[in-house]
């Protein structure tokens, strides 16, 4: 084990200042959730912006391609962890809301969001 190069690894990302992680589903090896290509245009639009709007840096925010996040209807769906909150119908408009209300002010965008009744 190299604990030396797994630190300076951490260290260049920053791990310890993590904010908030999206995932998304996406690039499915079998796409249930919504058409493989609008999952792919939703990872697209969704890391385009988090680096235009330099979300990293400003709120700490992580973004990973999840292969399937096992709701598998009403796709792109996404997570979002520390607060644990999913979301339905992820296309890149929809990913622009949870981008400026969620994952920038802190506010759930409830229109979109899945919940247990
Ligand atoms: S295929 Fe998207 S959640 Fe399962």
């Amino acid at each position: 084990m190299d604990l030396e190069k797994m630190q300076e690894a951490a260290r260049k990302l920053k791990i310890g200042q993590t904010g908030r992680h999206i995932f998304l589903c996406c690039d499915q090896n079998v796409p249930k959730c919504c058409q493989k290509e609008l999952s792919i245009a939703s990872w697209e639009y969704l890391k385009h912006r988090v680096e235009e709007m330099n979300l990293q840096g400003h709120v700490h925010l992580w973004r990973t391609k999840a292969n399937c996040l096992r709701v598998c209807t009403n796709g792109p769906i996404a997570v979002v962890y520390p607060d644990a909150i999913w979301y339905h119908s992820c296309t890149p408009e929809v990913l622009e809301k949870i981008l400026q209300e969620h994952l920038v002010k802190g506010n759930i965008v409830e229109e979109f969001r899945i919940t247990v009744s």
